[in-house]
């Protein structure tokens, strides 16, 4: 039997299947991400991993694991292994794509509502106690319906929040690497380069993969290319923006607000200066978490480490 490590505590059904193929360790908290050096010492003599966008499986993990065919990563971006360094040892890679696309798309195009309508803001003022009585321009914020939304990164996502946008009649400009025709005509969106994008739109998404290329994508240049009243939706990665020039221009109203869903820095400390401003809608990592969902992308993690580790092609391979 092949032995593999997991990093966190799994479901029971999840659990099963795993025992069912493989001698399996685990780390042992649901809450908790396993430290490190206990990493790199249960990594030694297994054939493959299962593991979460908390670990970083950098080259000296990957080293580490000298047995090591396969890394099962249960999300769909792996910014956080070392694929080239991967690919260099023969070691596959393995993701979650397409089972979490809608209930990312949801959540995303939620995070859009939730931030244009001031939803948890005003929700907080409620419980606080701190409703005055009505007055013309209390708790206003954006219009949705007619808007026009830019989304940067038209991978499976984007697309997804594409078709949510044709019931509030938005009018979708997208830019991505490479230009899509065939999507424009089928979903109805056009093509702009990146400052005219941010320049026109009153919602702009991000929704692309986070590399070297994408980090810092929107800094304080173009934050200034965006209208006073629009909005900044991330639900990608946190270090595709920069914090401390999203910081200022939220602080000095160059820009309406912003939905944010990642952060450079995950768990996002309860003191950072972002959680101060009252038009931030900041929510905790949660595209993808549903329930069914959350358990699709552990089965399909399971099944990518059975393929492998029985010699045959990964379901979901991110390289080979
Ligand atoms: C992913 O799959 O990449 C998400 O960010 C984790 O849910």
């Amino acid at each position: 039997m092949a032995k593999i490590y997991v990093t966190r505590k799994l479901p029971e059904e999840v659990e099963s299947r795993l025992s069912e193929h493989f001698d399996v360790r685990s780390w042992e908290y649901e809450d908790e991400p396993v430290p490190r050096e206990t990493l790199l010492e249960e990594i030694k003599d297994v054939d493959g991993v299962f593991c979460m966008i908390t670990e970083q499986m950098d080259e000296e993990v990957l080293e580490a694991g000298e047995k090591l065919q396969v890394v099962a990563n249960m999300a769909v971006g792996h910014n956080n292994i070392d694929v080239e360094a991967a690919t260099a040892r023969g070691i596959t890679v393995t993701n979650t794509p397409d089972v979490l696309t809608e209930t990312t798309a949801d959540l995303a195009f939620a995070l859009l509502m939730a931030s244009a309508r001031r939803l948890p803001e005003t929700s907080d003022i409620l419980r606080k106690g701190e409703w005055g009585a009505w007055s013309p321009l209390q708790f206003t914020g954006q219009d949705v319906f007619g808007a026009t939304l830019g989304i940067i990164g038209l991978g499976r996502i984007g697309e997804a929040v594409v078709q949510r946008t044709h019931g509030f009649k938005m009018n979708v400009l997208y830019h991505s690497r490479t230009r899509k025709p065939e999507k424009e005509s089928a979903l109805g969106i056009h093509y702009e380069e990146q400052d005219t994008l941010l320049q026109k739109s009153d919602f702009v998404m991000l929704l692309l993969p986070y590399s070297s290329e994408s980090h810092h994508l929107i800094g304080q240049r173009e934050l200034a290319l965006m209208k006073k009243r629009a909005i900044l939706i991330n639900a990608s990665r946190g270090g595709i923006v920069d914090e401390d020039a999203l910081y200022h221009a939220l602080a000095n109203n160059e820009i309406w607000g912003a939905g944010l869903d990642v952060y450079e820095q995950e768990p996002l400390p309860a003191d950072h200066p972002l959680l101060t401003l009252s038009n931030v809608t900041a929510l905790p990592h949660i595209g993808s978490a549903t329930v069914k969902t959350r358990l699709a992308m552990a089965h399909l993690a399971v099944d990518n480490l059975i393929a492998v580790l029985d010699g045959k092609e990964a379901v979901t391979a991110v390289n080979h």
